[in-house]
């Protein structure tokens, strides 16, 4: 062996649990470029994370992590996880399941492997006097992982733009689809976040030790309304129509009737309960500057991939969520 020449360690192993969904394929996107990690990423469908099969230092893997066994496995050699999993619809029992049950096994397992760092990623307004199922589970996971004694950095995004996102696209094609559809919660506060800069932030996160037992607050460089957003989302798509403010009492007999549709709904009773809250940054705690992050603005970004989705490619958030995207 010659005198400069030396073994690198082996690059950090990171799992990441929902890391096919959209903030995950970003995330695994900037690891792979950064190239410092190993990435595991189970997920209960291969097909789920396609998107992720040309990346080469993801391995995704097909695990039911709400498995305690499989979860044990899945943490051996693991050197940090990211936990991303989360649901918008569900029953009291699934929001429990997914929410607040997972981040407990999660707590309890990467106690017993040894794993002590953890990133996890909240929500915005979460609380646990908060007015949605969502809200509130998403606050009891955020508290069973900060009480385990491991050392866990959480993230509390507001809503997430970025190319492929839910919300963008959804208030774009209904007004491609249904002209004039009546919307509640238009007045319904929002500082929409980069995909991006949620990704980076995870990184960062990572990347300093310090984040440790810290909440960082991730939101955008302005606040809209929902009522703004419907009217930016139409006209950087190309389709911009009249809205029409619907009474919040029977925006909830639409989105009970929306419940009742084949597939996930587009808008059900809990999201416009979670509306009833700002999802804007308190500024008590620390954001996106405090781990060297610059949040991009929504016009900055939005215009660019709401505007590209012409032809077919419009229709791609109808595919998605009739399981054909
Ligand atoms: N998107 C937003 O606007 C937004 C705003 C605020 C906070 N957040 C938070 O950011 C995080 C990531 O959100 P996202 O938009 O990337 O979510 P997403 O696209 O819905 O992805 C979530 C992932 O979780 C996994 N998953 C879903 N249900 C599961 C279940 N019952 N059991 C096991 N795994 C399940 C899925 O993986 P498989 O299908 O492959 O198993 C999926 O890829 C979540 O904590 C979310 O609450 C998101």
């Amino acid at each position: 062996m010659s005198a400069t020449s030396r073994i690198d360690p082996p690059a950090p192993r990171l799992l990441v649990l929902g890391g096919t969904g959209f903030v995950g394929r970003t995330l695994c996107e900037q690891l792979v470029a950064q190239g410092r990690h190993r990435v595991v990423v189970p997920t209960r469908r291969l097909a789920h994370g396609s998107p992720l099969q040309p990346l080469p230092t993801v391995e995704l893997v097909a695990a039911d992590v709400h498995d305690d066994a499989q979860l044990a496995q899945l943490l051996g050699g693991v050197d940090a996880v990211v936990n991303l999993v989360a649901i918008l619809h569900g029953r009291a029992a699934d929001f429990q399941h997914v929410h607040v049950e997972l981040p407990q096994r999660l707590a309890a397992a990467c106690t017993r492997a040894g794993v002590r760092r953890v990133v996890h990623v909240s929500a915005l307004a979460v609380g646990a006097d908060a007015p949605s199922l969502y809200l509130r589970s998403k606050s009891a996971g955020e508290s069973a992982l900060r009480g385990s004694g491991l050392d866990v950095t959480v993230l509390r995004p507001s809503v997430i733009f970025g190319a492929g996102d839910r919300f963008l696209n959804l208030l774009a094609s209904l007004q491609a689809l249904a002209p004039g559809r009546p919307r509640a919660g238009a007045s319904a506060r929002f500082q929409p976040v980069w995909v991006a800069d949620v990704a980076r932030a995870i990184l960062a996160s990572l990347a300093q030790p310090q984040s440790s037992g810290q909440t960082f607050e991730c939101a955008g460089p302005q606040v809209h309304t929902l009522a703004e957003l419907v009217r930016l989302a139409g006209r950087w798509a190309g389709h911009a129509r009249p809205q029409i403010a619907l009474p919040m009492v029977l925006g909830y007999w639409q989105a009970r009737l929306l419940e009742w549709l084949p597939g996930a709904p587009l808008m059900s009773r809990d999201n416009l309960d979670s509306m009833r809250v700002d999802s804007v940054a308190s500024g008590r705690m620390p954001g996106l500057d405090a781990l060297g992050i610059q949040a991009s603005a929504l016009a900055a970004v939005a215009p660019g991939y709401l505007g590209a989705a012409q032809g077919c490619s419009r229709y791609g958030h109808w595919r998605a969520l009739a399981g054909r995207g």
